[in-house]
């Protein structure tokens, strides 16, 4: 199938341009087609989410396991009443506080949505992004949206159309050009199913903005790597997911340890012939310069200070690792106050648990 590519201004939707790609977007929503769409956390691929043909597509497109439900989005709280079997007080609250925004609820279903977009689930995940293409698409097609992140099933999430378009050109009707997203990490999942709302998967929206809003929270205990017999309660958590092809570690510890670290074990792999990057933070980047000079791919992807960078080209670093065929990566952690915990949550993922002490 011819996959359609077209430009949407985010700033200015009212543009004959970006009104036209909206109408056909909507339309082919409307129609049981999918449509990859910017959101404010990273690109979904999207089809109508009553409509089970069209989550099967989206499954298909992306090889993704059907046991892995996908989250229906929104675009007004009365569509959360629409599917939940019931909406608690402190749904209510949640959702009045960090909706339309980066973060995703579980509830109970009430059966409206089919089997085939929650895998198999009598739960639903429910999230209304803030963003103007992605509320826009779900307004003009009268359609609750299913959609995971628009990438191949194990790739990393698509921050960017063009890596939309390197996994699943020629698989999909369309895709909308938004620009960059802002955030660049999946949105934070809640469940919310249960006596103490619970953190699936860490994003943007923190564990301490849950807790001050609701009281308690706490996070899954599956997704610390110290339980490693503890399943993960989101099934997309239990993959190896975000993961570049090449073999990812992690160096922890002391800042100027890590450094040398990491400037060893790049001299050495790269001097065993094999292809090797390091991905650092821009306060460190000068001190591999002479990294630089064996042939060792140096991606400073943004500073301590404005930790929204690092979050922002994490997927786009691991996916220019892919291009360049790495053949083996090191990192610095980044244990930044407020992001540290969704990074180094993807960051794990991609290593595959790989740390090493400095
Ligand atoms: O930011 C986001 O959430 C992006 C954008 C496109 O909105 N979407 C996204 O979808 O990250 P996806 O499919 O890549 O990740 C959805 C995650 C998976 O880990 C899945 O297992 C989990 O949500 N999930 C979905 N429904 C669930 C349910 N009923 N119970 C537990 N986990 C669920
Ligand atoms: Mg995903």
């Amino acid at each position: 199938m011819d996959t359609i590519i077209a430009k949407v201004n985010k700033e200015n939707l009212d543009e004959p341009e970006s009104k036209e790609a909206l109408y056909k977007a909507a339309e082919i929503i409307r129609t049981g087609g999918l449509v990859a769409f910017p959101t404010e956390t990273v690109y979904g691929l999207g089809g109508n989410a009553l409509d089970k043909e069209a989550s099967k597509k989206i499954y298909a497109a992306k090889g993704r396991p059907s046991d892995n439900p996908l989250i229906v989005h929104i675009c007004s709280l009365d569509q959360l009443y629409e599917i939940a079997s019931e909406v608690t007080p402190e749904m209510k609250t949640l959702a009045e506080k960090f909706w339309p925004g980066p973060m995703t609820m579980i509830v109970n279903s009430n059966g409206k949505v089919p089997h085939e977009t929650t895998g198999g689930l009598d739960t639903v995940a429910v999230r209304f992004p803030v963003h103007p293409v992605a509320m826009a698409l779900i307004r003009e097609s009268g359609c609750m949206i299913a959609a995971p992140s628009a990438n191949t099933s194990g790739r990393p999430s698509p921050t960017k159309a063009s890596h939309v378009e390197e996994d699943l050109s020629g698989k999909i009707d369309m895709i909308l050009d938004g620009g960059e997203v802002n955030i660049g990490l999946e949105s934070t999942i809640v469940d919310m199913t249960v006596d103490e709302p619970t953190i699936l998967r860490p994003g943007f929206i923190t564990i301490e903005d849950i807790k001050e809003t609701l009281g308690s929270c706490k996070m899954d205990p599956g997704l610390s790597s110290e339980n490693a017999n503890v399943r993960p309660k989101a099934p997309g958590m239990r993959y190896r997911h975000y993961a570049p092809k090449a073999q990812l570690s992690i160096v922890e510890g002391e800042r100027e340890k890590v450094i040398t670290k990491i400037v060893a074990l790049a001299t050495e792999s790269e001097q065993n012939g094999v292809k090797t990057a390091v991905l650092c933070s821009d306060e460190s980047r000068a001190d591999y310069k002479i990294l630089e000079y064996l042939g060792v791919q140096i991606f400073d992807m943004g500073s301590f200070e404005t930790e929204d960078d690092i979050a922002r080209n994490l997927f786009d670093v691991l996916r220019k690792c892919d291009d360049l065929q790495v053949g083996r990566i090191f990192s610095e952690s980044f244990d930044t106050k407020r992001l540290g915990n969704a990074i180094m949550n993807r960051l794990l993922k991609a290593a595959g648990h790989s740390v090493v002490e400095a």
